[in-house]
Formats: C-alpha cells, structure tokens, sequence
C-alpha cells in the first residue's frame, strides 16, 4: 500500500477535510489571535495547505508545527502566485508572449521556480492560460494573449519551467494552469462577469492551451471565478470531470479560485455553504481555497447524504500525492535552504534584461528616428512612467522589490553616458493636474529627441482593473499633445498591461514602442532598443485595437457571409472606423527589412498521415542583422462548417545578417489542420487547404500556396 492510502485510513474526518483546506496566510502573522489560529489550525490538521506565505525562516517554522507536531506530521503545501518572476522580476506574461520564445519562457520559469523554491514555495499559481480579445478585461496582462497555438505553446514551456524534470527536487515548483476555463470571454471585459461561449469555441480556443498543459505534466489545475453558458466553473462538474479529468486524463489536483467555492451562493447555484461545499467537491474540486467551506461544511454535507466520502477521500488521495511527488514527506524541509545551497541558473539579471528586451514591440518608427543617433548630446525625457520603477514590476511583483528597479529614466542615462539627459514628469499618470507641463516643455526645447514615457499604471491592469477607456489615462495625452506640437522628433514608450489606444499619437510620434511592464530590467532594455544596442524582435500575441468599440478583436474570424470591403455599405464594418485592427497580431518592427519570397508546400497532394512541408525565402534588404519572425497560418477555405480566415500553425525565426538570403522550412503533419467533431474528436475534410505565411496576421501581406488532400 503507498503512502498515501496507508495515511488515508489513519486519518479522521477532520485530518482529510484539513488536506483539502487551504488558508491565506500574510507573510508576518502580524495580529496574536492570527497567528494562534493558524499555528492552531496546523497542529490540529484542520489546514492542510497555505498560500502567500515566503521565505526560509517563514515557511520552515510552520512546517515545523505541521510535522512535528501535527498528529500524522502531514507536511504543508505552501502555494504562491510567482507570476512572472519571485525575486527577480521579469516582463508580464503579455510582455513575455510577444517573445514568441518557448526557450526564454521556460528559462524564467525555471529561474523564478529556483527562487521561490529558495523561500519555501512548493506550488505556484503559474502558468494563466486564458485566451484574451479583450483589453478592457484588466487580467490581459496576465495572458498569453489571442492565440491558442500561443497560449498553448506557453502552456507547456512554462510547466516545464516551473516543474523542471523532477518535482521533487529541491528547486522544482508545482505549477498551476489557470483559470479554466474562457475567463477571457467576460461579458464586455467586465471582471468576474459571466461568459457566453458557444461549445466549439470552448472547445477550440480556450480549452486546448490547458489539455496542452496536463500533456505537459501539470500538477494543479485552477477552475476560473467565473460561470461559463450557465455554469459556474467552480461546480462545473461537465467539464472538470466529465472533460479534464475524464477525456484528457488529468489526475492531478483542482483548486478552487479564492474563495470561489463560498462564491457558489452568489452564482445563485447553492442555498447554503454546505450545498456551496458539496458543488465544488462533486465537481472535482479538491482543495477549497480560502473559502473554509470545505473545512466547515464537508461533515454536515456527509450527514446530509450530499457528498460520499470515497468523494473526500478521492481528492485527499490527489493531495497527499501531490505532496509526495513534491518530495515533501521525504523531506519537508528540502525547499526553502539558503540560497547558496540551490543550484542556481544563468545570471539572473541578465536573463530579465534579455527577456526585457525582446518583449518590447517596435510599434512604428514612421521617420526612422530609431535607433537614436550614436552621438545624441541631449535628450528630454518626459512623462509619468520615466522614472516610476515600482510600476515596472507589473501586476504581481512576487517578492520583487522596487529598490532593485532599473527604471527608463535610468537605463538611458547609463546607456548615454556622454548625452545630457534632462527629465521632467510633466503629469501624474492617472490626475488632472497640468501644471507640471509648461516645465515639461521648456525642458525639451534644447533636447535633440524626447522620449516621451507614457502609460497606465501597474494597478491599472491585472485582477479586478477592466477598463471601458483604452485611451492614455489622465492628463497625458494634454502633455503628449503639447509636445508633439513642438515639432521635435518624438519617440514615445507605452507601459501598460493592455493595448492602448490612440490612433492621433499613432499618426504624430516619430516612433512608438509598447514596452509594458519589463520587470527588474526594464530601463536597460528600452536602452538597449533605443540605442540600437539590440534590434527589437518582439511581435504582438494580440490584434491592437483603433478604437474600445471594436473590441473583442482578433484575426481568426469566421468568414462573414459580407466580408469587410472598403467603401461598400453593406460589408461588415462600421460606420466610423474600419474593422480592421490599428496593428495586426503578430506585427512588430525591427531595424532591418526583410523581403519574403517564393513560398512552396511539398507536396502538394496528401493523404491524412502525411507531413507536408513549408518553405520560403527571407531576405534581409538592410544593411543591419536582424531576426525576421515568420508566421504559418493555414485555412479551410470549404468545409461542412465555416472555419476561420486564418489559423496560426507555426511560428519560426530566422537571424539574418545583412543582405543575407536564407530559407526557412517547416513540417507540417496534416492532421494539424483538422478541427473538432461534433463529439470532440479531430475531423479532417479532404480538399483544398490554404497555406498562408508573413510577418503578421496582415492578410494583404502574406504568402499563399495550397495543398489538396484526398480521400
Ligand atoms: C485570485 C486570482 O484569480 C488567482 O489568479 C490567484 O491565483 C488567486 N487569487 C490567489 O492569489
């Protein structure tokens, strides 16, 4: 018998209930009666799990209390959000898709997991794989963006990262795929609303990057907050048992969002929070986060024959598994030693820096301001975000400290040494107050450039901060405005956690960077960008919106039965604006130019097992080396149901010195260009199949070829 049935039949109601329990606890237990209840709790097995709790010294003394003096000396599963980096800071998870790397972002999963693990962190609440359209909903940030393929690909790099190759070792982290599932599809991008997703797009947009997830090895999965076509995930029995658990074959642990299983009473699906408990467990939920309904509620929801307790001893058995493969009953200790014990990855300042850099996206540079010129002797640097370092930590800063910021401002003076800088804020990112800039614009009348650091706030976006206002916050487009009516050749850099729009700063800075928010190294790696030092790379994972009213906006629509046509009345657009996006997904500007030719598919009949592949010419016309990034995009242009203008299959880079030819090639297995039956299954319909390739999702620049695919 292992370990985890021996303990089973040991344990009272009480002890499996309390492995199912998990308790917020701050990171100093400031007030007695806090800390008593918890060290209480602990040793009494009532709580079996704990988030928001770091550090070596923290985690080990309650550890302690668990094992030692806890009566089956169950050790604790101590759970975190470490996001986008624990100590050292990376871009958010936004910032990081525009990477388009799996290599980097498994890299600084695998760095945050080894300084988390360094605290006493055994489970993260990483990686958030909510396909997102829509910018007004705050938790953009937090997303891989619009694209499944995307979302998928980051799916299983950042489980791979944070999980490594062993879970028990000392630096691994259980990760946590979240929130499933369309949390992204809020009505309105309204925070916590309900969403209203039609069972193909469920099936084929938000739940693919999460059954990527458990092929990668996910340990935990989280149910979102919210309902889905009339079903709250948290008592979503359909589909976390009847699809996660019974279809894709998940067998790790489902914890609950916090406080969600509670929150059942607001969905209006439970009378009581014993109805709330029985929901939440009979659907496949094993661990109540901070809801204390479980712990409460599970022994009358026995009594009252709403739950069995093979159901309770189900998830108990998920749990302590879970803790086993974590290593932590062999040792509970093993995470959580000083950290120069912990192996430790590639210099960790350098990695945030390099994932800093290639996440900013070179939106325009419309008179080739950019790269600055090498003997620049004075730049004016205006703007709320210049040197604002702790919003450069983003939406969740882990034990990221403000102090270890390199902010704009700071990152140009070490890049220019020899250039005067002169910064002034001008306005506060969100107030109403413009005094500050008639200063502002006297500081830039000797200035050559000026960089103009604009944005939102960190606040501003991430849970629980949707927007119906895209545009820039505040008084700052008053600032940016007066600057720009000076004349002088103006760079602009947007921090923010979603697209902003503004098409008027669009059509008047010389250029514009979406620079987000970059973590510890942000300064440095706008340097880097502005200089010239690094060629951007990044590409956007969304479709930027012109305008709020277009949005959710992405590019795989089905065909409209009136496809947009510029000038025709009766063509799906609107009367104001043109459907179409003010940058496509995927766009992203590099300082070289590459030229794409030639596009072939071989061969060009197949069957259904067969691999095809797709290959193409790049050529760098600029006398600078640069990386070209190319997406592969297919289409069913005729099938029994509609299906989308463009699906994303692959995504490819290719570094080009100058003037360099090269060939990129891809192999495309057939069966990818399937869609899902009726029942879920993958359905492919001989034809004609489109092959389109480009530098983005623009349709009237891309390649095509075709194969056909017989019966
Ligand atoms: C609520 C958020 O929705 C979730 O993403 C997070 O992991 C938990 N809070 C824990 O902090």
């Amino acid at each position: 018998m292992g370990r985890s049935d021996a303990l089973l039949q040991k344990m009272t109601l009480e002890e499996k209930i309390g492995q199912l329990n998990m308790v917020a606890a701050s990171r100093v237990v400031t007030g007695p009666g806090e800390l008593r209840d918890l060290q209480e709790g602990i040793r009494t097995g009532r709580i079996g799990n704990l988030l928001n709790l770091w550090g070596a010294d923290e985690t080990r003394a309650v550890q302690r209390l668990a094992v030692e003096e806890s009566g089956l000396g169950i050790p604790l599963l101590m759970g975190l959000d470490v996001i986008h980096g624990h100590h050292t800071i990376f871009p958010v998870s936004l910032a990081e898709a525009c990477q388009f790397a799996p290599d980097l972002w498994e890299k600084t999963a695998r760095v945050a997991a080894e300084e988390a693990a360094e605290d006493g962190v055994a489970l993260t609440f990483a990686p958030m794989l909510d396909v997102a359209r829509d910018p007004r909903w705050g938790r953009i940030i937090e997303s891989p963006g619009e694209d499944t393929w995307v979302a998928s690909r980051m799916a299983a790099a950042k489980t791979r990262g944070f999980q490594g190759r062993d879970l028990a070792a000392p630096n691994s982290l259980a990760a946590t795929a979240k929130h499933l599932c369309a949390y992204g599809a809020v009505t309105a991008g309204r925070e916590y609303a309900s969403a209203e997703v039609s069972e193909r797009t469920l099936h084929e947009t938000y739940l693919p990057p999460f059954a990527e997830s458990v092929r990668a090895g996910v340990a935990a999965i989280m149910p979102a907050f919210i309902d889905v076509s009339g079903a709250p995930m948290t008592a979503n029995a359909k589909l976390l048992q009847g699809w996660l658990r019974g279809i894709v074959g998940f067998e790790g642990v489902l914890i609950s969002d916090y406080n969600a299983v509670a929150e059942l009473l607001n969905h209006g699906v439970a009378a009581d929070l014993v109805e709330a408990a029985a929901l939440a467990l009979n659907a496949g939920v094993d661990i109540d986060m901070t809801s204390g309904a479980y712990i409460q509620c599970l022994p009358e929801a026995l009594d009252r024959g709403l739950v069995t307790m093979a159901t309770i001893d189900a998830s108990v058995r998920r749990v302590l598994e879970l803790k086993e493969r974590l290593g932590l009953f062999d040792d509970p200790y093993r995470r959580g030693s000083p950290p120069a014990q912990a192996a430790r990855g590639p210099d960790r300042r350098e990695l945030a820096r390099d994932a800093a850099r290639k996440a900013i996206v070179l939106l325009s540079n419309r008179t080739a301001v950019l790269p600055l010129a090498p003997k620049i002797k004075r730049l004016a640097i205006v703007g709320p975000l210049a040197a604002a370092p702790g919003e450069m930590l983003g939406s969740w800063a882990s034990a990221g400290k403000p102090e270890d910021v390199v902010s704009i401002l700071e990152g140009l003076k070490a890049a220019l040494p020899q250039c005067q800088i002169d910064h002034a804020a001008g306005v506060d990112i969100d107030g109403q107050e413009i005094g500050g800039i008639a200063a502002a614009i006297d500081l830039c009348a000797s200035a050559e450039v000026v960089v103009l650091c604009l944005g939102e706030s960190a606040g501003m976006s991430g849970e629980a901060a949707s927007r119906t206002d895209l545009g820039l916050p505040g008084r700052q487009r008053a600032l940016a405005e007066a600057i720009l009516d000076l004349g002088k050749p103006v760079v602009v850099t947007l921090s923010s956690g979603r697209p902003l729009t503004a098409p008027w700063l669009f059509e008047r800075a010389d250029a514009v960077l979406a620079t987000w928010f970059l973590g510890h190294e942000a300064g440095h790696a706008v340097a880097d960008v502005l200089t010239g030092t690094f060629n951007p790379t990044g590409r956007l994972p969304l479709s930027w919106p012109r305008d709020v009213g277009q949005v959710p906006i992405f590019y795989n629509e089905l065909p409209s039965g009136r496809p947009y046509a510029p000038g025709v009345h009766y063509s799906s657009t609107y009367l104001d604006l043109p459907p179409t996006p003010q940058f496509p997904f995927g766009h992203g500007l590099s300082y070289s130019r590459f030229a794409l030719s030639d596009l072939r598919c071989k061969p060009t009949r197949v069957k259904a097992g067969d691999t095809i592949e797709v290959s193409l010419a790049v050529h760098n016309e600029s006398p600078l080396a640069g990386e070209a990034t190319l997406f592969l995009f297919a289409r069913d242009p005729v099938a029994s149901i509609p299906r989308p203008l463009l699906e994303l299959k692959g995504v490819q880079k290719a570094v080009l010195a100058a003037g360099e030819r090269t060939e990129v090639t891809w192999r495309l297995p057939i069966k990818d260009l399937s869609f899902v039956g009726a029942n879920f299954e993958p359905v492919l319909e001989p034809g004609r199949f489109e092959i389109h390739v480009g530098q983005s999702a623009d349709p009237s620049r891309l390649l095509s070829c075709a194969v056909e695919l017989m019966t």
